[in-house]
């Protein structure tokens, strides 16, 4: 889905598909210099991390491990509290294995706080971030993320696995949703 597909239910386009893509072969190249010789487990959030997720580790040329994790924030409304109960959790070991956490947004921060702490508890040898988003305004809590993509103003966005009520998870580029859309 394109986002003129959807141009009424925008109020601004973001990103296009082919800056989201630009900006992806920025962070894999990073990646790929950076774990040279390495064996590189991502790790991706469901749901909202697929398409980043599916990009980024087909721009990367090393040989990585794919694997997900689901999981959610208890909490008010939209309002994420840092408590966080995992939905769907790893099949791999990470015992002495070098982790990159895969995420499409870092708003609060606070989800991502927590899922690094939990995973660098099982033993892993390190754990780093890659967001394509982050909402400054938003952060709640500090998280050092290592391979970030876009700043963005603290607006509701769509796209790119992104999503409002499961909706516009399909859409190639990024945009922000239009007010009348989640009033309906
Ligand atoms: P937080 O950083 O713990 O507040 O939660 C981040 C999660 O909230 C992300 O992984 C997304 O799933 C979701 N999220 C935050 N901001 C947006 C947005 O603008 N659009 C869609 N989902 C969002
Ligand atoms: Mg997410």
């Amino acid at each position: 889905m394109q986002l003129s597909d959807i141009a009424d239910d925008l109020t601004d386009i973001l990103y296009t598909e082919e800056q989201i893509q630009d900006k992806i072969a920025e962070l894999a190249a990073r990646i790929d210099a950076d774990y040279a010789g390495e064996r590189l487990l991502l790790v991706g959030v469901l749901k909202g991390a697929v398409m980043v997720m599916a990009d980024l580790a087909r721009a990367i040329t090393l040989p990585v491990e794919m694997d997900w994790m689901a999981v959610s924030s208890y909490g008010s409304g939209t309002q994420s509290s840092g408590v966080v109960r995992i939905l769907k959790d790893l099949d791999s070991d990470l015992t002495g294995r070098k982790v990159l956490i895969v995420e499409d947004i870092i708003d609060s921060g606070l989800t991502l706080s927590w899922l690094r702490a939990n995973l660098e508890s099982r033993g892993a040898a390190s754990v780093e971030i890659c967001a394509l988003l982050r909402k400054p305004a938003a952060a709640k809590v500090q998280v050092d993320v290592r391979y970030a993509g876009f700043e963005i103003e603290n607006e509701f966005v769509i796209g790119y696995g992104l999503d409002y009520a499961e909706r516009y998870r399909n859409l190639r580029g990024i945009g922000v949703l239009a007010p009348h859309v989640y009033r309906d």
